[in-house]
């Protein structure tokens, strides 16, 4: 695809070799996100950083790879902040917007609400999560996980084995990622749901369609068994039509340690798109597992920051530029980012 201009709102919009293009800019961006240098690439430019639902990781993120790259960030959060609590239209808040703002990002809790925001859009919306649809920008830095942590292990994402494990239905950091491994060859899919919370049946025959096993599980252990990535996800609590239906649900699956030295291979990857529920209710990945080096979940999250700071470098055409920009970083900085989980 010709990145430059575009809305980023699904990851129908990919091929393969978009994933690549993608994934050789975020690889440049590493020492401008671990604060070896710093680059004025974006000086200028304005970011309209807007989240209509909570966010810590991919608000901030996004909001700090726009910083990173020389630019500045404009935030809206919460729906009662802006005039949409007023009656504003989605296509009057995206015109209004895009004159004050070079790219957009939004999170929206309506399915299919970025994309229609995006349509009266001057500039281009990069989708953050619209309900429980997708979230584009999340795939993209879990798939950048998953094949560094492969080709750690001598592999590639091809004849990948992943359990996804917990609410498929309303996940929408699963219903991205399983389209964009779908482009890949031979995949092995276990998805392991409680009855009632299984994925959609449009992205589960799809996946059959390309030629990929897809075994849909209801008990955690029939599917975790010889898996390469065991990516477990929250309850979306704040899908369900009623708390009394989400409580039901609440820490029917905790992985723990002594599950995964039972069930897993010794050098299974675990991840989570996070925020995990860590409350004792919960506890959908358990304590026990900080020590374990195949946990996954912070690795996830600073390569979000690759992932995002590629994204802005492609729509707004400076993927090129980024190192003509730049000069090294003078003040102390800790070295933190990449390390550990
Ligand atoms: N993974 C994710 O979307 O996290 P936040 O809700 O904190 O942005």
């Amino acid at each position: 695809m010709d990145f430059v201009g575009s809305h980023i709102l699904s990851v129908n919009q990919f091929d393969r070799s978009d994933i690549e293009h993608i994934f050789r800019v975020a690889d440049e961006m590493r020492p401008y996100a671990n604060r070896a240098r710093i680059t004025h690439v974006l000086d200028g430019a304005i970011l309209s950083n807007m989240f209509f639902e909570p966010s810590t990781r991919t608000r901030v993120s996004f909001g700090c790879a726009f910083n990173l790259l020389g630019g500045e960030v404009r935030e809206t959060t919460e729906v009662k902040a802006s005039s949409l609590a007023k009656g504003e239209s989605l296509y009057d808040t995206a015109r209004v917007l895009s004159g004050y703002s070079d790219v957009i990002v939004m999170r929206h809790p309506e399915a299919g609400s970025v994309a229609e925001f995006a349509k009266a859009s001057r500039v281009p919306v990069i989708n953050a999560g619209d309900g429980p649809n997708e979230h584009p920008s999340q795939a993209l830095l879990d798939l950048y996980t998953i094949r560094k942590e492969m080709n750690s292990r001598g592999r590639s994402i091809d004849d990948l084995r992943i359990a996804l494990v917990g609410d498929l239905k309303y996940g929408r950091a699963v219903h991205s990622l399983c389209k964009l491994l779908g482009l890949f060859d031979n995949v092995h899919y276990q998805l392991i749901s409680p009855p009632g919370l299984e994925a959609p049946e449009n992205i589960t025959k799809e996946l059959s369609r390309r030629g990929h096993h897809v075994d849909e599980h209801h008990e955690l252990e029939q599917g975790i068994d010889h898996v390469d990535i065991l990516y477990v996800t929250r309850t979306q609590e704040e899908r369900f039509p009623d708390q009394e239906e989400a409580d039901r649900y609440r820490g029917l699956f905790r992985v723990n340690q002594d599950i995964y030295t039972k069930n897993c291979e010794p050098n299974t990857v675990i991840m989570h798109p996070l925020p995990r529920d860590s409350r004792a209710q919960a506890q959908e990945l358990d304590d026990d597992l900080m020590q374990n080096p195949n946990l996954a979940i912070f690795r996830q999250t600073d390569n979000g920051v690759l992932i995002r700071m590629a994204l802005f470098a492609l729509v707004l055409d400076v993927a090129g530029e980024v190192h003509n920009h730049a000069k090294p970083v003078t003040w102390y900085t800790a070295k933190r980012f990449g390390e550990g989980a």
